[in-house]
């Protein structure tokens, strides 16, 4: 599979937390032909086994990604929201944001607005209605929008919305494609609600109860102009966490998946990521607690609509979850 046209198809379905039915359908579509099952879970989970005789083992990629949600529209027909997932209220005045339905806005601030972060209370998107009325014929509170943002490939890299984390699912669905012989019994679950709490692949986890378990999202890099301390650099491999602000990876874990990438040549860096956590965070204390790791693409500019990551890191990450996955645990 073409990993840049499988991003292109992944990123530009918009499907914000709570509303994963489009991007499960595609995903589902793309996976299904190479596993023994596939179901959705009360949740809205999409679980992709492929049965095996050996240990549980279960990879996560969360499919939402974050947006906004309508709460109200004013009488002038502008547009109140909320943040779905961790907004950066600084990057969003002037965007442009897409509703499921086609409707599109532009992110307006208040006068006020830039004294501080601006508030989200201070923000508002103007679809181009004239009233109360007109507005609420093309959005409703409670519909979701997320940001726009092509996928464009520049040399190595791409840039696009919503790698955080299609880029994740990519890998997944690049990996269980890979696999014709397995002893392992896989569950390759993409989840739904990562961006509001980690919440799909807690219960997830419950129901699967993996021996082992792998998160795949994407980690921010130190490798910017005046970055946070970070060792993670884009290009320089697939990420083996260490820890994050939800989970310390399970050693013996981490210890097979280096090993693992150093018997196939596979580039991988160490991550410590002081902000922000991945499914892991929740995989990891489900039930009596589960050994967990996690694989991360390096990815700058995380939650904006122009998230950008390497080529070469998401096919190194595609190679350590299949060799993974075929190991013997
Ligand atoms: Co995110
Ligand atoms: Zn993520």
């Amino acid at each position: 599979m073409d990993t840049l046209k499988l991003l292109t198809k992944l990123t530009q379905i918009n499907c914000v937390s709570g509303n994963e039915k489009e991007i499960k359908e595609y995903i589902k579509s793309e996976t299904e032909k190479y596993c023994s099952e596939i179901y959705t879970d009360a949740m809205g989970n999409l679980v992709a086994r492929k049965q095996g005789d050996g240990k549980k083992i279960m990879f996560a990629a969360h499919m939402d990604e974050i947006g906004i949600i309508v709460t109200d529209i004013d009488d002038k027909g502008f547009v109140l929201f909320a943040a779905v997932g961790g907004l950066n209220t600084r990057n969003l005045v002037n965007l442009r944001v897409c509703f499921s339905n086609g409707t599109e806005g532009v992110i307006g601030a208040r006068e006020d607005a830039f004294k501080d972060k601006p508030a989200l209370s201070k923000l508002y998107i103007d679809i181009g209605a004239d009233s109360r009325e007109s507005a609420l014929a093309l959005v409703s509170i409670g519909d979701t929008a997320t940001f726009k943002g092509e996928c464009i490939q520049r040399g190595d890299k791409v840039i696009s919305k919503a790698l955080d984390n299609r880029a994740g699912c990519a890998v997944l669905i690049e990996a269980l494609s890979r696999i014709e012989k397995n002893d392992n019994d896989l569950y390759f679950v993409f989840t739904v609600q990562e961006e509001v709490g980690l919440r799909g692949a807690k219960t997830a986890a419950f129901a699967i109860e993996p021996d082992v378990a792998v998160a795949v999202d994407v980690t921010d890099t130190g490798d910017t102009p005046d970055a946070p301390i970070m060792a993670v650099k884009m290009g320089k491999g697939a990420a083996v966490k260490i820890m994050d602000r939800s989970v310390i990876c399970d050693a013996e874990v981490r210890t097979k998946m280096i090993e693992t990438a150093r018997n196939h040549n596979i580039p991988y860096q160490l991550e410590i990521m002081t902000d922000g956590g991945t499914d892991a965070g929740a995989i990891h204390l489900t039930r009596a607690g589960v050994k967990t790791g996690g694989i991360s693409v390096p990815t700058r500019y995380i939650h904006s609509p122009s998230e950008m990551a390497s080529i070469k890191d998401i096919e190194n990450c595609v190679d350590l979850v299949y060799n993974l996955a075929v190991a013997v645990w």
